[in-house]
């Protein structure tokens, strides 16, 4: 007896320290006293070590275990999704990933892998394998929006249909979209991404630079599409603006580019310095407030009156058509809910396609406590009741806003809290 209860105290202190130290050992290499006492590349090799190590199993037994429910297995089994067969995403801790690494974090190798074997590695052909049986057991079927949303195309749709019969009769082919999400470099740094700015010193950005011409370039040969960025700024980053003009210099002339941005640099003479023109399919602004006081606290270092004016240059493009989409995308937390409606509005404004809402998520940066506080979709937030007010918004229902992942957070949430209670999961929102 005294045996087993030493075991289980053993594995539950185990357990304590397997949670609790890799994350604040992440968060202590983010602080900046650090990296200059230490040195900024050791504090990246360690912080992406102990991410491969410990955060990512996390992550994937995260996935292992999901719940699923017989609503979203039905569901799986008559729908397809084309990103494991057609996309590459790298990530900045070297891995590389055929979709988001938060909504499917199983990497299918190492940046500097040869690209044909990067491309076909066994995990690769398990993550593939397991879309076309309708399992999508590598996906999070939480955190990705087209699952949690059901956007995803159907099985039998005829593009669905094409991309399998591609992959059958020749699957040893190259990505036709890259991801490119190898540098944190931003100008800004919002709390809900970073606890500090973050700027890639000029040996690292030599070893980017050097593993673009050596792996990436080879990798991105059959691309039809590049999408800048998922990590840090494509405007901030010099990494990236390096790789746009590089890019844009006419030795991929049929190369198409999708932007993410903080928006805050860019501008026309980005534009035309960067040589964008004719070259931007897709631009997504990450804007997260309509206020300027709360941009300035949530885009921590942007300016609320330079991104309206960079937003009026975006307007111009696309009304002209020089790009095709332009999409506005707010992360959903306390300081920002009651802006969702104006949100809209601000999209109408400017002329955007879509506006995004997506909830915000845990991140290793901030402690438990700072995320029940930002998560407004917890029933036990003392601000829900008017969270779930403004999602009654007519605004929020028009058929070009997306609130994502929002909805199943919430519902999650409240059957958790329910559960916790003792009683009914059932909820309604
Ligand atoms: C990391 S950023 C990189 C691109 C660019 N810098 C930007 O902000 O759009 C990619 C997306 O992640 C979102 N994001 C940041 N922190 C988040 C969080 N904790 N939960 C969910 N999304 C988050 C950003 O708002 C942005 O839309
Ligand atoms: S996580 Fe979502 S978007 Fe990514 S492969 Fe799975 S279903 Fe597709
Ligand atoms: S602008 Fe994007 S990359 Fe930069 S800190 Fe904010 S969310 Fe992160």
């Amino acid at each position: 007896m005294q045996a087993e209860f030493a075991a289980r105290l053993r594995a539950s202190l185990v357990d304590v320290v397997d949670r609790a130290v890799p994350k604040r050992l992440l968060r202590l290499l983010a602080h900046p006293r650090l990296h200059d006492f230490i040195g900024l590349e050791r504090i990246e090799a360690l912080g992406a070590w102990i991410d491969n190590t410990f955060m990512l199993g996390r992550r994937q037994k995260r996935c292992r275990e999901q719940p699923v429910d017989l609503s979203t297995r039905e569901y799986l089994k008559t729908h397809f999704c084309s990103n494991p067969f057609r996309q590459l995403e790298t990530t900045p801790t070297g891995l590389a990933y055929l979709c988001c690494p938060i909504w499917l974090p199983t990497p299918v190798g190492t940046l500097d892998t040869p690209p044909e074997q990067l491309w076909n590695s066994a995990a690769a052909e398990r993550i593939r394998e397991s879309i076309l049986d309708g399992s999508f057991r590598y996906c999070n079927h939480l955190h990705c929006t087209a699952i949690a949303s059901r956007t995803l195309p159907a099985l039998d749709a005829p593009e669905s249909q094409q991309v399998i019969k591609q992959y059958r009769s020749n699957p040893a082919r190259l990505p036709e979209h890259l991801v490119l999400s190898h540098d944190k470099s931003c100008n800004l740094s919002c709390p809900s991404c970073r606890s500090s700015l973050y700027l890639a010193n000029s040996r690292k950005q030599e070893r980017l630079d050097d593993l673009t011409e050596q792996r990436l370039l080879p990798l991105m040969r059959e691309a039809k599409s590049v999408m800048i960025t998922g990590s840090g700024d494509a405007f901030g980053s010099k990494h990236f603006r390096n790789l746009i003009k590089r890019l844009n210099g006419g030795d991929f002339p049929n190369l198409r580019m999708e932007l993410i941005s903080n928006g805050q640099l860019l501008d026309r003479r980005a534009w035309n310095e960067l040589n964008l023109k004719g070259r931007v399919r897709y631009v997504q602004i990450s804007i997260d407030a309509t206020e300027a006081e709360t941009y300035a606290i949530v885009r921590r270092g942007g300016d609320f009156g330079r991104l309206l004016r960079n937003l009026a240059f975006l307007r111009e493009m696309r009304t002209s058509g020089e790009i095709e989409a332009l999409e506005f995308s707010m992360v959903v937390q306390k300081l920002n809910f009651r802006q969702m409606p104006a949100f809209v509005k601000l999209g109408e404004e400017f002329r955007a396609d879509a506006i995004i809402f997506n909830m915000i998520r845990q991140r290793d940066i901030f402690s438990r406590e700072e995320h029940v506080e930002a998560f407004i979709g917890s029933p036990e937030h003392p601000e829900y009741a008017e969270f779930l007010e403004i999602l009654k918004a007519p605004e929020l229902a028009q058929p070009n806003v997306q609130v994502g992942n929002v909805l199943e957070y919430v519902k999650r949430a409240a059957a958790g809290a329910a559960v916790r209670a003792g009683g009914s999961a059932a909820i309604r929102v």
